[in-house]
């Protein structure tokens, strides 16, 4: 029935699990989908396969209450649902910029075979422009069109160790769609956030429009925001040759409301699962379309991110007096610790993760490098087996000739530099996150070195 559709999610990976957990939570028959037997088992037996803040407790008290399943069955899937999500990955494609779309196109076409009723498949996922409509053709080819199924569009804007809170109080919801029949089913499949705004007095706002746009938004804010992170690191790069401070800098023009202070973090720059990839991806979609000018600054973007990460090895050599050869710098015989390798804190993402990226080049320059990170250290070794890793933050810096703060832990932020002082070999620190109090850690005797920072 429309008024409580069931909802069904294809693919539990970050994203689907999440959104699964999260609307069983809020009162909806859920089943969640994988081809993934191990992933399904685990979920099915209360565990999340990955780490994010809250989600536990609501995956266990919902497979309790009976309104979560989990299988690997797709004829259980299209059975269940009145709304479909998909929810699987688009990974950069191994020959080039774009997204590899063949999870999507194995998802629908799996489900769309099982569908004996009217349903709505909608994506999720983070796709090139024009993939709905390509989804609605790959229904069309494998429903009877007397069933009525239709597609739509709704993107996400999950941020990791944020995702329960943007899932159940969404700063917005969009929805692509072709049918007033679409979209009521699409509000009553989001009634529950709705409802819960409703009760903390909040109103969630909806933009209704087209399959176009629907993809668009998704690409155009991730696009947005890692601009907005290289515009800062940009600045950084002027500041290191004036003089200046970029973090006072960024202060300042985020008084600005037009501006606004948020994700003006210069340092090591941006990774993660999703900026990098989506920014490629979206070049290489609008380049398809014949608008590949207007985006070309996404391409500096990457390149002003990616000179981040080489900036710290360039320190690196200054504060240690290896001068650059031909070849980089040669950092062969010294000792370096590495503080952090997710691409951001609370997290156990290490998915283009700038950290990695910086120890591994350190370690390529011949440095002997030990990584230290509080929740990454498994899947650090998964991408990076070749690196030196430590178990505490302490083993890490006994003895290192430098220290490179890399992902802004707690941890890392609160460590005392007296402390860590007596351990080192020699008291130079890089700040690549901006995240320590320079006065505190020169009144320490350390030689600090922000980024875009006197
Ligand atoms: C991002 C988007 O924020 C989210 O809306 C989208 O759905 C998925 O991609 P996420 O990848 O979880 O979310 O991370 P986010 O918190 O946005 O950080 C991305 C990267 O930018 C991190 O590596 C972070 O360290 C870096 N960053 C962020 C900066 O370097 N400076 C900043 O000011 C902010």
């Amino acid at each position: 029935g429309a008024s409580r559709p069931r909802l069904c999610f294809l693919g539990t990976g970050y994203l689907g699990a999440t959104y699964a957990i999260c609307f069983a939570e809020l009162g909806y028959e859920v089943v969640g989908f994988d081809v993934d037997e191990d992933k399904i088992h685990r979920l099915a037996s209360g565990e999340v396969p990955f780490h994010e803040h809250g989600l536990p407790e609501l995956l266990r008290r919902n497979l309790a209450a009976g309104r979560l399943r989990f299988t690997t069955d797709m004829a259980e899937v299209a059975e269940h649902g009145d709304v479909h999500f998909i929810c699987v990955g688009t990974p950069q494609r191994a020959d080039g910029m774009g997204a590899d779309l063949s999870y999507v196109e194995a998802a629908v076409t799996s489900l769309a075979k099982q569908l004996t009723r009217k349903a709505l498949v909608v994506g999720k996922s983070t796709v090139p422009v024009g993939t709905a409509e390509w989804v609605e053709q790959l229904v069309a080819r494998q429903v009877d069109p007397a069933l009525g199924v239709e597609v739509a569009w709704s993107p996400e804007f999950l941020q990791e160790g944020f995702a329960v809170e943007d899932v159940l109080r969404p700063n917005r919801i969009v929805v692509g769609v072709k049918s007033d029949w679409a979209n009521s089913m699409l509000y009553a499949a989001h009634k529950g956030v709705f409802d819960l705004a409703a009760t903390e007095d909040r109103e969630v706002p909806v933009v209704v429009t087209d399959f176009a746009t629907a993809e668009l938004v998704k690409v155009a804010a991730n696009a947005f925001l890692a601009t907005k992170i290289s515009f800062i690191n940009a600045m950084a790069e002027v500041c290191e040759v004036a003089g200046g401070d970029v973090t006072q800098l960024a202060r300042a023009i985020g008084y600005d409301p037009r501006i606004g202070n948020r994700f003006l973090q210069a340092g090591v720059g941006f990774g993660g699962g999703c900026l990098p990839k989506d920014i490629r991806a979206f070049q290489a979609r609008a380049q398809e379309l014949g608008a590949g000018e207007a985006l070309r600054f996404l391409h500096e973007v990457d390149l002003i991110n990616l000179r981040r990460r080489s900036r710290v090895v360039q320190v690196a050599a200054e504060l240690l007096e290896r001068p650059p050869g031909p070849a980089g710098p040669d950092l062969s015989g010294t000792r370096i610790a590495v503080l952090g390798a997710t691409f951001k804190p609370n997290s156990d993402d290490v998915r283009d993760a700038p950290a990695l990226s910086v120890a591994a080049m350190l370690d390529k320059a011949g440095a002997q490098v030990r990584v230290y990170d509080p929740q990454g250290m498994d899947n650090a070794r998964l991408v990076q087996p070749d690196l030196g890793y430590v178990k505490t933050l302490t083993d890490a810096v006994t003895g290192a000739d430098l220290v490179c703060v890399l992902t802004e832990w707690a941890d890392f932020r609160h460590a005392d530099p007296h402390a860590l002082g007596e351990l080192v070999s020699a008291r130079k620190v890089i700040d690549g996150r901006n995240c320590l109090d320079p006065a505190l850690w020169s009144q320490a005797g350390w030689t600090y070195r922000g980024m875009g920072r006197p």
